[in-house]
């Protein structure tokens, strides 16, 4: 085991375990599923749960639903009549993610959209209090933008994947187009005087924004 492995694993058995129906999720995700790994998982999932039931929103926004993982945790954190939208492009595994809201007992809370963020967020209609970008990494300046419209003043933005396992502090980026995508948001995020901003070096990396202005 690597010693990066060895503190996750020593974090996780200090952590408040994972309810089963997040774990039958992620089991059946990793069964099923071809890139397993982008689901957020046990440690992440808690973060998120974690900031959402700081935060107690009555509106959450996430762009990257997959099997509803991250869905499921950032609802624990929704006041009683709050909502949760999530939006993926690829409807192939709608399915299981509805299935698992409803065993969470969250179908009422959590509203899918299929469709590309960058169209469906601005039939939006509604403002949030936390938002959650984890969709494509070439998009992420797309989403931005669209995502800082619909965000409440105070109101907070987290954004996934910003390390890309350390690529985006390489030289030489230009043939990662994944890579190019969030150094280019990183940079954008880091120049913009509308939000306040912590770049958390968590798993993939983290990036936690508030907006200031409008
Ligand atoms: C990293 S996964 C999301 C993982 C999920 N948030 C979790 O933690 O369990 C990224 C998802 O973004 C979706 N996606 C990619 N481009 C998109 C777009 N333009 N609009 C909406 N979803 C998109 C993909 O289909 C994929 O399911």
């Amino acid at each position: 085991m690597s010693a990066e492995d060895a503190v996750s694993e020593y974090a996780i058995q200090h952590t408040s375990p994972e309810d089963d129906v997040l774990h039958r999720l992620y089991r059946e995700t990793n069964l099923t599923t071809v890139y397993p790994r982008m689901l957020s998982g046990h440690l992440q999932g808690k973060l998120l749960e974690f900031i959402s039931r700081m935060i107690k929103p009555s509106r959450i926004l996430e762009i990257g639903t997959f099997t509803g993982y991250s869905a499921i945790c950032l609802a624990k954190g929704l006041t009683p009549e709050g909502v949760l939208h999530t939006i993926d492009i690829n409807d192939e595994l709608s399915d299981t993610a509805l299935r698992y809201f409803t065993l969470a007992g969250m179908e009422s809370k959590i509203f899918m959209h299929c469709g590309d963020a960058r169209q469906v967020i601005q039939g939006l209609s509604e403002m949030f209090d936390l938002i959650f970008i984890d969709g494509d990494k070439e998009q992420y300046t797309d989403y931005y933008e669209l995502a800082l419209a619909k965000l409440n003043i105070g109101g907070f933005l987290l954004a996934d994947n910003v390390l890309w396992g350390g690529k985006v502090t390489a030289e030489i980026v230009r043939t990662d187009k994944e890579a190019e995508g969030i150094r280019a948001f990183n940079e954008l995020v880091a120049r913009d005087t509308r939000v306040e901003k912590l770049f958390l070096p968590f798993r993939d990396g983290l990036y936690i924004l508030q907006k200031l202005t409008g």
